[in-house]
């Protein structure tokens, strides 16, 4: 299996530097088939598909998602400040016998450096801590991805916020705010909080508490004004359900979307029962693909439940282990208004016209 959207076998930084390895790998966008226009977040799309926030790091890999008919795009999550990645390597593959439950993340799971499970049977993990370089870069180029938006498209830009030395509580929910502003000023349409990223050591995943993500909501819309705001969970065990609910009460004045799921955490080990990512806090780590599709559609159908329950408005981005048109399907009859693969995409280019293909025949 060869990637096409991120490179793990070299440095975020060249991945970065190099583009999509998509650029050698001879594949051409192919034409589109006659669609439907669907309405996102009261935007026009052609098919409500798209990569999230994660594979897609700057213009050059958001412009070859647009090329390749993915409609619904996330610029990768932003910060404030120049912020560096986690050590190499950043992506493992993880095999994983179906469904990765949460009893099966309370036990290691081996990172692979290959697999021998399909395109779309595959999961891995990855372990990047945010990295950014910078408003001074992100925003000029945001600038240029948006520019690569054909009719029908959608660029959503995610921002997460940053810890500094002597920051308040307060503070660190004010730079979600801030860093939300900083990509407004780019032009960007619709922007996504990030609220459950599993890999950064100091700021933890904060969708589980609710006071913090209804100030952090709050404080970011009023910042930005009438710019449709998402919010990205993780996954809510049913356990938690009484906790969601309180979380989706508590944004949703402020939201018009929540996207989920991120990654699901589990420690990750090499064949010697070693943590297999370098470095501190690097034991417990992401895992997608197709091992947590269950997951995805277990929220997006109780998300989907609450909206019709309480009345809510928001729209629901489905993700995770959306590997193939069957998931897409599924998805969407789980109550998604638009679905985004992000491990399926990083290894077939083709997925949205097979989605395509599939829906329009
Ligand atoms: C290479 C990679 C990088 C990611 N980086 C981010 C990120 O910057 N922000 C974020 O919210 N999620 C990030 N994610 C998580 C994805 O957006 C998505 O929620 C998760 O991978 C589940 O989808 P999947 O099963 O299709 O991969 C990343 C995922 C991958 C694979």
């Amino acid at each position: 299996m060869n990637p096409v959207f991120y490179d793990p076998k070299i440095s975020y930084e060249e991945n970065y530097k190099n583009g999509p390895p998509l650029f050698n790998a001879n594949i051409k966008p192919l034409k589109r088939k006659k669609y439907t226009t669907y309405k996102l977040f009261g935007f026009d799309v052609n098919l409500p598909f798209g990569i999230p926030a994660g594979p897609l790091l700057n213009s050059q890999f958001m412009k070859e998602a647009f090329n390749f008919g993915f409609d619904v795009n996330h610029y990768k999550t932003q910060r404030s400040i120049i912020f560096p990645c986690n050590s190499f390597p950043n992506v493992l593959y993880v095999d994983i016998d179906g469904n990765l439950t949460i009893k099966k993340t309370k036990k290691p799971l081996i990172g692979k450096k290959s697999t021998k499970k399909s395109k779309i049977q595959f999961s891995i993990t990855n372990s990047f801590g945010i990295p950014s370089m910078g408003p001074e870069i992100w925003q000029e180029d945001m600038k240029k991805a948006l520019s690569y938006q054909k009719s029908g498209q959608l660029l959503i830009a995610s921002v997460v916020g940053t810890i500094k030395n002597g920051y308040t509580e307060e503070d660190y929910y004010n730079d979600f705010a801030h860093t939300a502003m900083l990509a407004k000023e780019t032009g960007v349409k619709v922007i996504e909080i990030n609220l459950s990223c599993p890999n950064v050591a100091n700021e933890g995943v904060i969708c589980y508490t609710p006071s913090a993500v209804e100030s952090i909501c709050k404080k970011t819309k009023e910042k930005v004004g009438n710019i449709p705001i998402l919010a990205k969970l993780g996954y809510f065990t049913k356990d938690q359900q009484d906790l969601l609910e309180d979380v989706v009460k508590k944004i949703s004045p402020f939201v018009h979307g929540i996207v989920a799921i991120n990654t699901i955490p589990a420690p990750i080990v090499d064949n010697n029962g070693l943590q297999a990512l370098p470095g501190p806090n690097r034991l417990i780590s992401g895992v997608c693909g197709a091992s947590i599709k269950w997951a995805g559609i277990d929220m997006v159908r109780r998300l989907n439940l609450l909206k019709e329950r309480f009345n809510y408005s928001y729209e629901i981005i489905g993700v995770g282990g959306m590997m193939s048109p069957v998931d897409f399907t599924d998805y969407i009859k789980a109550g998604a208004n638009a679905v985004q693969s992000a491990t399926g995409a990083m290894w077939n280019p083709l997925l949205a016209y097979q989605i395509e293909e599939k829906i329009y025949l």
